[in-house]
């Protein structure tokens, strides 16, 4: 499957990630994750105490962080200016902040660019929450995974500690709400995407739905 663009759109918690790695492995295509571009930004832009309430001084700064993607689905990898920033990108404080900077259009037009670049000649899941609508409209195999509100909650729980459903519920409303409304490039999806609700699957039960749709598209 020479060229192979699978491209995953969703909200959090959609189980996206697990999915689309899953997926690459399954077939052995790279995989790329996008959301950890926008993580790692934001995270660069917290160390150094830019002021993300203002998004003229993100725009400012948005070149600046040099990024490294790995696209192993075994071991993903992100590090910016050379530095291993994988666990960094996901405290509760980049997840907090990272709607802001993803907002602003000079952060989105360099990733974009960036993430065109990763795809290159194909062979490569990505995952994001633009990427059939933008960074790549050509893809053969569009899915949009969603959940319901509570299911979704209930996974990031999961992942992470000192935190409630409810207060997830109401944190991801939050940043749903911010991203879909964004004026640059916000969440919604492709019409030539596949969507999936996996409210009731299984992360196999996930992955071979998704398997299938490749199959009969690409
Ligand atoms: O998938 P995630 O939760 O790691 O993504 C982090 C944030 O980045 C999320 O709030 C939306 C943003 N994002 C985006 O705007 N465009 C993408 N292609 C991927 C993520």
């Amino acid at each position: 499957m020479t060229g192979l663009v699978v491209a995953m759109d969703g909200p959090s918690g959609s189980g996206k990630s697990s999915a689309s790695r899953g997926v690459a492995r399954a077939l052995g295509l790279r995989y790329l994750d996008t959301g950890a571009m926008y993580r790692a930004i934001t995270w660069w832009m917290l160390e150094r105490g830019v002021d993300l309430t203002d998004p003229g001084a993100i725009a400012a700064r948005a070149m600046e962080p040099v990024l490294s993607m790995g696209t192993d689905p075994d071991a993903p990898s992100v590090a910016v200016d050379g530095v291993d920033a994988a666990v960094a990108i996901r405290t509760s404080e980049v997840t907090a902040a990272v709607s802001a900077v993803s907002a602003v259009p000079e952060v989105r037009r360099r990733l974009v660019a960036e993430q065109r670049e990763v795809i290159g000649a194909g062979d490569i899941v990505v995952e994001g929450r633009d990427i059939g609508t933008v960074v790549t409209p050509d893809a053969p195999v569009k899915i949009y995974l969603t959940a319901s509100a509570d299911a979704r909650a209930l996974r990031r729980t999961a992942e992470l500690t000192g935190t409630t459903v409810e207060a997830q519920k109401a944190a991801m409303a939050r940043r749903d709400t911010l991203d879909s409304t964004r004026k640059a490039d916000p969440l919604s999806m492709a019409a030539d995407a596949v969507e999936l609700d996996t409210t009731a699957l299984n992360l196999e039960e996930v992955i071979a739905v998704v398997l299938r749709v490749i199959k009969e598209k690409a």
